[in-house]
């Protein structure tokens, strides 16, 4: 199954500006994108044998914090983005970049892993599709394994309607504006759809107006 808008995403067009603008943290939708991929990756608990899948790894960012790891799969629509990565990732043995779309991936013979990672990329998805992909990734993931997203994200609807409404100044109208022609994660329906797809929500935490990280992990019967 390919997810509705991955033509509309795919950041081909963005592609060669984008690493500029992430570093612009003043502008609200990058408020938190250091802090966020940071986090991401050290919730992951991601050591020298483990295998990671990064999802939307767009210009390798988040992968690039990944200090050693056995095998890192990478999964973008952009060719752009993904031409961008492998300059930043020759600290990492094995790194597989996949053109792919984000649902459609694990149609493909793809290995257990350890750590499932995704940072600004889930957003592109509807709600509908966000909950088949925590089932995919359920699927995906070892018993005890974890999978960690960081994104745009209101606590709930009624936290999007506060924002909306103290944002009113026409700049910061626009990004909600822009936002809602998107998919962000509302965290209360994520908790509960992460949940219902076997996942155990470890923590949501806030690092500005509208980035927010999940962490969850996939339970081990076996474990202590
Ligand atoms: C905002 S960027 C985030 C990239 C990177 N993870 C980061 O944090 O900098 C979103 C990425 O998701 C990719 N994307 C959007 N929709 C997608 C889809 N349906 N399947 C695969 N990749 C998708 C875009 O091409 C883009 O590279």
């Amino acid at each position: 199954m390919r997810s509705r808008d991955a033509d509309r995403f795919n950041h081909d067009p963005w592609a060669d500006d984008y690493d500029r603008k992430v570093r612009d943290e003043t502008n609200p939708i990058r408020a938190g994108y250091a802090a966020v991929l940071a986090w991401t990756v050290e919730q992951a608990r991601i050591g020298p044998d483990s295998v990671v899948l990064d999802l939307g790894v767009g210009t390798g960012n988040t992968v690039a914090l990944i200090p050693r790891a056995r095998r890192v799969v990478g999964v973008d629509v952009s060719t752009r983005m993904l031409a961008q990565a492998p300059a930043k990732l020759s600290h990492l043995l094995h790194v597989e970049l996949l053109e792919a779309d984000l649902l459609e991936v694990f149609d493909r013979d793809l290995p257990v892993f350890d750590a499932v990672v995704s940072t600004y990329s889930v957003h592109h998805l509807d709600d509908t599709e966000k909950a088949e992909l925590f089932r995919r990734v359920h699927g995906a993931l070892r018993p005890g394994g974890r999978a960690v997203f960081g994104d745009l994200m209101f606590e709930s609807e009624a936290a999007r309607s506060e924002i909306a409404a103290a944002w009113s100044d026409e700049d910061r109208a626009r990004v909600i504006k822009s936002l809602d022609e998107e998919h962000p994660w509302r965290v209360d329906h994520a908790v509960r759809h992460l949940e219902s797809a076997g996942l155990q929500v470890l923590e949501a935490r806030r690092f500005s107006v509208l980035s927010w990280g999940i962490s969850a992990e996939k339970p081990d019967p076996g474990a202590l």
